[in-house]
């Protein structure tokens, strides 16, 4: 049944380019191993997709673009679940066929299936599966491959990143072979499953409680190593919507470099504060958190579904003095238009590549022109927040994007051309002291386990 579902959601990811949706669609109801299977499948297969269709390509020598789609998508199930999981053979084949079979009735098809996915059982079993990788040529291109990943991304990555790549690969002998180790490295960090990060909500409960409830509830749990309030739920197959506390709001589940936005920011109670792109309102709701809502805040967005969902969480997580607005803020600064801000959020629609490691299809969604498209969005926004600030006031600007387009380029006409000042975070952690850059910071997957934001803070 599993098995089924995924090869639906599959197909459909690839019809219409969604996949969130469509697996909180099809989890519903499931039992929570059946639902952590099914989100392993799905999401496996999705991440991974470059290296399974460059396998199975390979073993079967057709393409898999001249696969039937639901044909293409059982082939890759196969290979992902015997590549990446532990999941007995028979069952692999047994169930995937079966599951392949409501869909496609040609015996042909079924035993062409079942004829690559002995192929690659046996070459798992004989660990040579990844000798296959050998009849790609350059080794770059290989590791692209191997990690599932377009090389133009890549490519991109390595350039900008070159320091780092190089450290993470250190143990390399020449410069060549330090840039592929650290590549690897690189790109593997974004293909870790990201861990299951929880903020408590002061508003409602305060942390020793928290703590108390949890460890009524038998689950496990670690505070963070360096940031108050968030808290990594460390056992495996838990339904987040079954935590307790879930439903009366006690926590929100956040990775801590979205809360680090906000602790960036720096508010304090008895500000006003402008929250810009605020929906669905995880930095509203921590900017209340942090003020123990005696901030003034104000939480525009553009989008009118992402903002009854705003609505739905201040209420739920027990944010007042929050005034909401529907706004595009790069045409109308609608009732906004004489006030000033002691602290403005920027939290910019971007191309996400610093979340990939949650949302893999990123991988596969992106390109240059929607870098610099959406380069120009976060420039407009910037600029029109500009009039907004109070002199001496703060702005921090944050993206969750690997991609200097989207952060340093942007500072730099942020401070050339907009007339924003540099400003210093203040009081930072120290293990975020070293990427510290001027007024920019920057985290990753691969250091502290954190998602990767690009932050820059200012004053006018
Ligand atoms: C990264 S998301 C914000 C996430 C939110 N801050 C949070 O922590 O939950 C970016 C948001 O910007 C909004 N947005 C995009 N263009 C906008 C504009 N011109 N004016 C206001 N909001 C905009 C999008 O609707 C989206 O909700």
């Amino acid at each position: 049944m599993i098995r089924e579902k995924a090869i639906k959601i599959l197909c459909l990811y690839e019809r219409t380019g969604e996949l969130k949706n469509i697996l909180d669609k099809f989890s519903k109801r499931l039992k929570v191993n059946d639902k952590a299977l099914l989100r392993e499948l799905v999401l496996g297969v999705v991440r991974y997709k470059r290296l399974l269709d460059y396998i199975l390509e390979q073993i079967s020598g057709k393409k898999i673009s001249s696969q039937k789609l639901e044909v293409r998508n059982a082939l890759r199930l196969i290979a992902y679940q015997f590549l990446f999981t532990n999941i007995p053979p028979y069952a692999i084949m047994n169930e995937t066929l079966n599951a392949l079979k409501r869909f496609v009735k040609q015996r042909k098809s079924i035993g062409f299936v079942n004829a690559v996915g002995r192929k690659i059982s046996k070459l798992v079993e004989e660990k040579k599966i990844f000798d296959l990788l050998e009849n790609e040529k350059d080794p770059f291109e290989r590791i692209c491959i191997k990690e599932s990943f377009p090389t133009w991304m890549a490519k991109r990555w390595k350039n900008f990143y070159l320091d780092k790549i190089l450290d993470l690969g250190k143990e390399g002998n020449t410069e060549e072979e330090k840039i592929l180790n650290g590549t690897q490295k690189f790109l593997n960090s974004l293909n870790q499953d990201a861990p299951l990060w929880l903020r408590v909500n002061r508003l409602k409960i305060v942390p020793e409680a928290f703590e108390r409830m949890l460890i009524d509830a038998n689950i496990s749990y670690e505070k963070h190593e360096f940031i108050p309030d968030i808290y990594k739920i460390t056992q495996k197959g838990i339904d987040i919507y079954n935590l307790p506390g879930y439903k009366e709001g006690l926590f929100y589940i956040q990775d801590p470099a979205s809360y680090l936005a906000v602790k960036l920011l720096d508010p304090k109670p008895g500000e006003k504060i402008l929250d810009l792109c605020a929906a669905p309102g995880g930095k509203t709701l921590s900017i209340a958190h942090m003020t123990g809502n005696n901030a003034q805040i104000y939480a525009v967005d553009i989008n009118a579904k992402k903002i009854l969902k705003l609505e739905e969480n201040l209420k739920k997580y027990g944010a007042t003095n929050v005034k909401v607005l529907k706004l595009d803020i790069t045409k109308d600064y609608g009732e906004l238009e004489n006030m000033e801000f002691d602290k403005i959020l920027i939290d910019a629609p971007c191309s996400g590549t610093g979340v990939i490691r949650r949302h893999p299809e990123g991988k596969w969604n992106k390109s240059l022109e929607l870098i610099e498209k959406l380069q120009g969005v976060q420039r407009k926004l910037l600029q029109r927040a500009y009039k907004l600030l109070k002199p001496g006031g703060r702005l921090l600007y944050t993206v969750c994007s690997l991609e200097k387009e989207e952060g340093e380029e942007n500072n730099d006409i942020a401070l050339k051309h907009m007339g924003y000042k540099e400003a210093s975070f203040g009081e930072i952690v120290e293990p975020l002291k070293e990427d510290i850059k001027k007024n920019t910071l920057r985290t990753f997957p691969f250091k502290y386990d954190l998602d990767g934001f690009f932050y820059a803070i200012y004053t006018k």
